[in-house]
């Protein structure tokens, strides 16, 4: 579940919202508004990798990535997604889908622990890395 959600930010925060600043009057706000919520679920996330499912905080936890997570799917799929679909000719469209799934076919797998979190760098330097090395490390020593 966080690796999905992590290689879903990895290919938002490199491609969606940069065309969204791109083609959008007030894309400078959307993007940074949805990559505040990324980085609320990826708080969330990080507590979450450190506990065994039988922690009484687990369900909590998960509780509010689900609900947090659904509140950002409704908000892209009512707002941005069909901002950009009014904004963007067929063939941009098309090339933002084709790059979002390129990159979420080729999240990253080796450790970059120089990765920033936040924008704007993280738009610069691969985003999410660190973050996706991190529930990786996490998840190799709880099978040593
Ligand atoms: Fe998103």
């Amino acid at each position: 579940m966080i690796a999905e959600l992590v290689r879903h930010s990895i290919a938002e925060e490199q491609h969606m919202y940069p065309a969204a600043r791109k083609h959008l009057p007030d894309g400078d706000e959307v993007a940074d508004h949805e990559i505040e919520e990324h980085a609320e679920a990826e708080r969330v996330m990080n507590d979450l990798i450190g506990l065994e499912p039988t922690d009484k905080r687990f369900d909590e936890l998960v509780g509010k990535l689900i609900e947090d997570v659904r509140h950002h799917i409704e908000e892209e799929e009512s707002d941005l997604l069909p901002k950009l679909q009014a904004a963007c000719s067929p063939e941009d469209l098309r090339d933002l889908g084709e790059k979002v799934l390129r990159a979420k076919a080729i999240a990253p797998t080796r450790p970059h622990p120089a990765a920033p979190d936040r924008p704007p760098a993280n738009r610069i330097l691969a985003p999410g890395t660190a973050f996706i090395d991190k529930i990786r490390d996490a998840l190799a020593n709880r099978d040593t």
